[in-house]
């Protein structure tokens, strides 16, 4: 019998609907209420990194997954990040695929590009955190990173903070933060800058997506009733998890195997109790509070899971069949 894949182009991924990122954000919060009702399978990412010269480094990344429910698809999600693109800017840091399978007779059905999804789905678990742990009534963000995340993320705390009146953006490179503040004009106030202090101090929502390799956001800067929302591992010196009280990541069993982790380090050396280092999907089903007072401060730290990806995925590819969207692949005619 003739297996067919459809090979879903960037182009096609993002006619399928990626782009909506109120749909992405109801399918990260399903991904992460289906996950705290043990629906899903997803051990932590494998990752090597690649040495080119003795810096930069390149790493890849092996993400699979299987989401039950009504869902119920198996696929991974081969991610990688590249130092030297970054550097560059010729190419993005991060590229990435989706490939999804059928659950009883284990045929792909489906490659495509996951660097949109990628971006969408990492701003979308930040948003969805948002929702439950962010301040009431929300006016500032102080967003650092300019980057593909940056946008994304923008366009999330948009979506789930509607008091938000003004975003300060951040970037070493000060023409990244006006450009991409420039693309939301006559959506909502990005004012760009490449000073952190006057981004991070006074925002209700601190949000940091950046290459940086060593923590830049200090404990004294964030104030009383904030949330922050850290996309790398090691952006916020141990100071300002120390001073939250409420640790949320999206998978500590992932985390912990990440040596550069703030929250690890902290965890190893004894000054933070893994017991109060909370899942997101606890406190998206309810077995964990979201913010509680007024003054609390609450932090949320992600690694990126494959669900998000799988559970977009899936989403898009159906979206495609409808649309006619895509090219098909055989794998093969007749298989020997
Ligand atoms: N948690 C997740 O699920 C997840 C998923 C994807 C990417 N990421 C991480 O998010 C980060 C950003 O990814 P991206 O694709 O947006 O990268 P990007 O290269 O598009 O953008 C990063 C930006 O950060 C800026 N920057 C670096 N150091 C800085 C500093 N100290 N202060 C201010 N700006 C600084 C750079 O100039 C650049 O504009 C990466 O570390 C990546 O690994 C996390």
């Amino acid at each position: 019998m003739k297996t067919e894949i459809l090979f879903m182009q960037q182009e096609d991924v993002i006619a399928a609907g990626i782009l909506n990122m109120g749909k992405v954000l109801e399918m990260v919060e399903k991904a992460f209420y289906l996950e705290g009702h043990g629906e899903i399978i997803n051990p932590p990412k494998t990752v090597f990194g690649i040495p080119i010269g003795s810096n930069p480094q390149s790493h890849f990344f092996s993400m699979p997954v299987y989401i039950g429910g009504d869902v119920n698809r198996p696929g991974i999600k081969w991610a990688a990040e590249s130092m030297a693109n970054a550097k560059t800017g010729d190419l993005p840091m991060g590229i990435d695929l989706v490939i999804l399978s059928d659950p009883v007779t284990v045929q792909p059905v489906a490659i495509m590009d996951g660097m949109v999804i990628t971006a969408m789905r990492t701003a979308a678990a930040a948003g969805v955190a948002a929702k439950y742990l962010a301040p009431k009534g929300a006016k500032v963000a102080g967003c650092v990173g300019a980057g593909v995340i940056g946008r994304t993320m923008i366009m999330a705390l948009k979506q789930v903070i509607p008091s938000l009146e003004q975003v300060k953006l951040c970037d070493l490179n000060l023409q990244k933060a006006e450009k991409l503040a420039a693309e939301f004009e006559g959506e909502i106030q990005v004012i760009p800058t490449n000073n952190v202090e006057e981004t991070v101090i006074d925002a209700d929502i601190i949000t940091t997506m950046t290459t940086s390799r060593k923590p830049f956001v200090k404990a004294e800067w964030v104030k009383s009733g904030a949330m922050v929302i850290q996309m790398s591992s090691w952006e916020v010196e141990a100071g300002v998890v120390k001073k939250a009280n409420k640790v949320v990541v999206d998978s500590w069993d992932q985390m912990k195997e990440n040596d550069l982790s703030v929250i690890k380090q902290m965890v190893q050396k004894g000054d933070l109790d893994e017991k109060n280092i909370w899942a997101l999907n606890e406190v998206v089903c309810g077995k964990k509070p979201g913010r509680e007072k007024d003054d609390e401060i609450t932090l949320f730290s992600s690694r990126g899971m494959g669900c998000l990806d799988i559970i977009i995925g899936d989403y898009l590819y159906k979206e495609a069949l409808k649309k006619g969207l895509g090219q098909k692949l055989v794998l093969w005619d007749e298989a020997k």
